[in-house]
């Protein structure tokens, strides 16, 4: 082929066309090019806290019991190895806090998959169809927005705050929805519902049976169900013993009428390992094994035999805690640095979110600041030597997105980058507002 031959062009898919890249893909790649700056944006998990000894004593028991080290490296089944998904059964009544074997009825219901983000998009392509409507909760996980732009699909935010999405607001849009004759088209409500990502905020315990009701009351007007997605990643990464997690979505809806939980071991365990759960409503089951059947008819069982032996004599949860224990300190570091920066929260127009769990702070600054890639703040920041997530990623389409928010991680950076990632940010922050400042007086003396 001679180069001045012209290819024609490939003939993508309209959902080939429509799917972008994730916003953040382009972010993690610059953080990683370049060692001085910190990034606050990676959603990337403590690489300090990565159990490397604990997968290497697991893997090196299959050296001195080569039927098991033979079992795991064999194909598993679509659905993923039995044993991993009763011991996560018997994890979730655990966290529950109900009696042992409650669960054991939904064993039909679960898979594990190739990351939660796996389950996410089986769902999705078993569900939904251009056009149709979800409803997630505002803000929320930017890669399912992506997921859903990539289907054709609207995406409604509905409004949430220091307790996570208002069961209310949502009763409200979808009788909206209703009266405009479109309730047939939502398919689903999603909501990040521990320690979220973006924000770092959970579903109050007593929103949750409202939130559960209101998808069940909408279903039955609907004539078909609407799936209540439990977005459970952060899950079990609390950072109080003594204020233990809610009973979780599921524990509303055990036999299966509307939620779909999804849970992953990347965050408590490591995202290398890429394994995620789910327990999904009645009917779905088949559908996602036949898709998942077609996509690669089961996920590395390596890594499931790696977590089960984990799990099976209390490793993981040593391993856990441990996790927690960083992420606890790495807050600490931050909401003390931002303290340091602006004073109390709130006090100069800055606010931020107090994360009991996981590991994002969400920040709110003056409307007149746009924390957009294309806006001054980011370009400052990247100048100061900090990357952050504007907030406007995280938004459905629907209604305008505000644009004066920013998502941090403290994943990625080492205890001693934290502080100055803060400072670096603050300063792109003050410059930003003295430019507003001088440009209004400026205005003021014309
Ligand atoms: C809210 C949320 N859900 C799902 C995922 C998917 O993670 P994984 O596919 O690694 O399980 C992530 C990853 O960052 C997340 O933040």
């Amino acid at each position: 082929m001679t180069t001045s031959t012209r290819l024609a062009e490939l003939g993508l898919s309209d959902s080939g066309r429509r799917t972008t890249p994730p916003p953040i893909s382009t972010l993690m790649q610059s953080a990683l090019a370049n060692p001085n700056l910190i990034s606050l944006a990676a959603g990337f998990v403590d690489p300090e806290t990565l159990p490397t000894a604990l997968v290497g004593d697991i893997v090196a028991e299959f050296a001195h019991d080569p039927a098991l080290g033979r079992q795991a490296l064999q194909y598993g089944s679509t659905g993923g190895s039995p044993d991993l998904r009763w011991r996560m059964l018997a994890e979730m009544e655990r966290e529950d806090r109900v009696a042992e074997g409650t669960y054991a009825a939904a064993f039909e219901r679960t898979l594990l998959t190739t990351g939660s983000q796996q389950l996410l998009s089986l769902a999705a392509d078993a569900l939904l169809d251009p056009g149709d409507i979800v409803l997630v909760d505002s803000p929320t996980y930017f890669v399912f927005l992506g997921m859903m732009a990539s289907r054709g699909v609207r995406t409604i935010g509905i409004e949430t705050d220091e307790g996570g999405l208002n069961p209310e607001a949502l009763a409200e849009k979808l009788a909206e929805l209703e009266a405009t004759g479109e309730l047939a088209r939502v398919k689903m409500v999603s909501v990040v519902s521990e320690h979220s990502n973006p924000t770092g905020v959970s579903l109050l315990a007593d929103r949750r049976l409202p939130l559960v009701e209101t998808v069940r009351r909408f279903s039955e007007r609907a004539g078909r169900r609407i799936v209540l997605i439990e977005d459970a990643a952060y899950r079990g990464l609390g950072f109080d013993p003594e204020a233990p997690e809610p009973p979780s979505l599921f524990a509303l809806d055990p036999q299966g009428e509307v939620v779909l939980h999804a849970r992953t071991f990347s965050k408590t365990f490591s995202p290398g390992m890429k394994v995620g759960f789910g327990v999904v409503p009645v009917g779905l089951i088949g559908p996602l094994l036949a898709l998942k059947g077609n996509q690669d008819f089961g996920s590395a069982h390596l890594n499931q035999v790696i977590l089960s032996r984990a799990m099976a004599n209390d490793r993981y949860h040593e391993h856990r805690r441990r996790v927690v224990a960083a992420y606890r300190r790495k807050r600490d570091v931050v909401l003390e640095a931002l303290e340091e920066e602006f004073g109390p929260s709130g006090s100069v127009g800055i606010s931020w979110t107090v994360p009991q769990g996981g590991m994002y702070v969400w920040l709110t600054l003056p409307e007149t600041i746009d924390t957009g890639p294309q806006g001054d703040l980011f370009e400052r920041a990247c100048r100061e030597g900090v990357l952050y997530v504007p907030g406007e990623f995280c938004f459905a389409a629907e209604p305008t997105p505000p644009r004066h928010h920013i998502r941090l991680c403290y994943g990625l950076p080492p205890v001693s980058a934290l502080s100055e990632g803060i400072a670096r940010l603050a300063t792109a922050i003050r410059g930003r507002l003295d430019q507003i400042a001088v440009s209004g007086d400026a205005l003021a003396a014309r």
